[in-house]
């Protein structure tokens, strides 16, 4: 069997308060513009991969349900401790290469800040995909490895790596950065149509932050996020796409959410004994409000 991609691991990590720390306000406001005005503010059932502790989801409230699912363990409990006094939300651990959710089970799909880890591009995007209802739509923030400091950086000699080369760079070992072009043909491949894409955190700059203020400069860059997409020059690229609309059927209501990840058959509503058990046997914790997908009980 071919070995599974490797995944980049956060368990333990203090990356919700050590990443977003107060000098990174710029960022996560600007991320927020270019949220609420690419994605639909309401609907049935929406899920963030890779949502870490949780960050944007008070972005999530007009849906009526809302999974927060990670690979890392310790990030999805930050979330439900964060998030988890709202019914609405649901909380899992699992791989997203092997997603443990019935097909066409959401009507929104996000990944922010999570495809710049992923080694196997199109086998995420397949799974994705097929998790998304007809019509569905899948908000993705890739890294733009073509952008100005990039190009700049090269231009001056001090980046080996060519900004203007199709193919993703591994500059960490599980950190990439994707040529816009290239990004879109995945996309394509999948079976996405690309909406609309916003340039987004432009100005990365302290000496801008301080003269701003966070505030000042995300709303700059949220008027500008729009008119400078085609240029693709910023370090941060969301694109907002679309399942075409043909015969995928009506998605998943009245069934189960929860598919086992190992075998694909489908799980009860309802835990009992603090678990799911599919039909072939396979065990899933859904202790202390976490649906455990990453390793069988
Ligand atoms: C940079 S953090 C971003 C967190 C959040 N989206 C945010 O913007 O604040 C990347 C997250 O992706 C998760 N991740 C990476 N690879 C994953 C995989 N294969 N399946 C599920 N989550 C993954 C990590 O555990 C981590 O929490
Ligand atoms: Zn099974």
């Amino acid at each position: 069997m071919a070995q599974p991609p490797r995944v980049i691991d956060y368990e333990g990590s203090r990356y919700s308060t050590e990443f977003w720390n107060p000098a990174r306000e710029y960022e996560d406001r600007a991320e927020r513009i270019a949220m609420r005005a690419m994605l639909p503010p309401s609907g049935q059932r929406l899920i963030e991969i890779g949502a870490g502790a949780g960050r944007l989801a008070d972005l999530y409230t007009g849906y009526g349900e809302v999974v927060l699912m990670d690979y890392a363990r310790s990030t999805v409990i930050e979330a439900r401790e964060r998030w988890g006094s709202d019914p609405r939300f649901k909380f899992v651990a699992a791989d997203l290469y092997s997603l443990p959710f019935v097909d066409r089970a959401f009507d929104a799909l996000l990944m922010i800040r999570v495809i710049h880890h992923i080694v196997d591009v199109p086998r995420a995007l397949a799974g994705i995909a097929a998790a998304l209802r007809s019509n569905g739509v899948f908000l993705l923030e890739f890294a733009n490895k073509r952008n100005l400091k990039s190009m700049a950086r090269y231009a001056l000699r001090r980046q080996r790596w060519s900004p203007y080369d199709r193919s993703p760079i591994e500059f960490v070992e599980l950190n990439f950065d994707f040529h816009p072009t290239w990004m879109k043909a995945q996309l394509r491949a999948a079976g996405f149509t690309i909406q609309n894409i916003r340039a987004v955190s432009m100005f990365r700059l302290g000496l801008l932050k301080r003269w701003l203020g966070a505030k000042r400069l995300a709303a700059i860059d949220g008027m500008l996020q729009r008119p400078l997409a085609p240029l693709a020059i910023a370090p941060s690229m969301f694109a907002l796409c679309q399942l075409p609309s043909p015969s995928q059927g009506e998605g998943a209501e009245g069934e189960s959410l929860f598919r086992c990840p190992l075998c694909h058959q489908p799980l009860p509503a309802q835990p009992a004994n603090d678990e799911l058990r599919c039909a072939n046997g396979h065990r899933w914790s859904t202790r202390d409000g976490i649906y455990d997908f990453r390793t069988v009980m």
